[in-house]
């Protein structure tokens, strides 16, 4: 069947799974994946989204799940490190189908088991807190996420998130505590700096050299100063570069001038409209500090469209040394529309520091099988401190 040029893209391509897969396809050539690899995995996220994969994309999506802006459950990143290159990863929600919380949840754990079992990997870390994040009733507003990291060889490394307010939101903070207790970190959640919420903990599973778990906090009105406040590594990223990315990808013009006549460090800037987002690594057991430092700036509600937030992440690639040609390439791969209509196709610009590991640039690539965002009226910087 040829394409009808006139349809948008999504309604082209008939369901949500023929959406995906072809997005994962090209995606995989651009990341320089072999293209049987990049088939085979596009077939296991479809085998894990189960008949919602074959759902039309002229139905609304299957739940209003906050994975992704337009819920498509769905969202793409390209992890980029100096000279190798970058990592595709796929997040998605496997339990998207079900018709509650507790079953959308059970059918995550099924997913994460048949993988397990597909490519031989332990579930322990998962079974040890499963009481605390998949209890019976579960409070949203999410059970169970799962990101891939699609290898070449077609075994991904395995992610899963889960809600530190399944056992009640006013829990979340005592159930993450109570997590990295179990998880050997016994006073790891009072290393973690202060926050406005816990809207994930995330564990590594299957293949890692180090698993980690993981803690992300939110932050509301974050200033790039006060992003730089955030690591609790031993080491740690420096001030300097954490406040030099937060600008760059917040969108902070070069003087750093605010027009609020800011003072002598050129004023701050503020995530005034949604907030941004740290993560804290956990890896060795019986540490108290994480050892790995994330922060993610959710770079589409600061700039007006998709082709500015790919020149500010080129510029946060470039100054580190990486090629930003991929991730060009890489929007061209999920969507065919113009960058400049639409925002939210880089839904965030995550800048990661773990010991002993080169820095590593991230920049989450949405799905739109449902929805694209208009374009943003003249807004290029976040709200100046008042
Ligand atoms: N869409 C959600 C949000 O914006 C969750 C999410 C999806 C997310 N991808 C992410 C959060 C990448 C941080 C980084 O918060």
């Amino acid at each position: 069947m040829t394409p009808d040029p006139g349809l948008p893209a999504a309604a082209r391509s008939g369901t949500l799974g023929a959406h995906t897969a072809g997005q994962l396809r090209r995606l995989g050539r651009v990341a320089g994946l072999d293209p049987a690899d990049a088939e085979a995995y596009a077939d296991l996220l479809a085998a894990t989204l189960g008949p919602v994969a074959a759902r039309p994309l002229d139905l609304p999506p299957p739940n209003r799940t906050f994975l992704s802006d337009d819920h498509t459950p769905v969202e793409y990143s390209l992890s980029f490190t100096r000279g190798a290159p970058p990592a595709l990863r796929v997040l998605f929600e496997p339990g998207c189908g079900a018709d509650s919380l507790a079953r959308n949840g059970r059918a995550g754990l099924a997913a994460i088991r048949y993988m397990a079992r597909r490519w031989g990997f332990s579930t322990a870390a998962l079974d040890e807190v499963r009481d605390l994040f998949l209890p019976p009733s579960p409070h949203g507003p999410l059970a169970l996420w799962c990101a891939l990291e699609l290898r070449p060889g077609g075994v991904p490394k395995v992610k899963v998130y889960l809600n530190p307010a399944a056992s009640g939101p006013k829990r979340s903070a005592e159930t993450v505590r109570e997590a990295l207790r179990r998880f050997g970190h016994r006073r790891g959640f009072d290393a973690l700096p202060p926050a406005d919420g816990h809207p994930f903990l995330a564990l590594d599973l299957g293949d890692w050299e180090t698993p980690r778990v993981k803690v992300y906090l939110r932050h509301e009105d974050l200033s790039a100063s006060g992003a730089a406040g955030l690591p609790r590594t031993a080491g740690g990223p420096a001030r300097a570069e954490i406040e030099e990315f937060f600008r760059t990808a917040a969108g902070a013009p070069p003087d750093g001038g605010d027009g609020t006549g800011g003072g002598a460090e050129g004023g701050d800037l503020r995530l005034g409209r949604r907030p941004g987002l740290s993560c804290h690594a956990f890896t060795e057991s019986g540490s108290e500090r994480p050892s790995g430092f994330t922060l993610h700036i959710p770079v589409r509600d600061y700039a007006r469209d998709d082709a500015e937030a790919l020149d500010r992440a080129a510029d946060v690639l470039r100054t580190r040394g990486i090629d930003a040609g991929p991730l060009a390439e890489a929007l061209s791969a999920a969507t065919e529309r113009p960058l400049t209509e639409g925002v939210g196709l880089i839904a965030y610009l995550a800048l990661a520091h773990q010991e002993g590991h080169p820095p590593r640039v991230t920049a989450y690539v949405s799905a739109e099988a449902y929805a694209v965002r208009p374009p943003a009226a003249r807004v290029r910087q976040p709200e100046p401190v008042i």
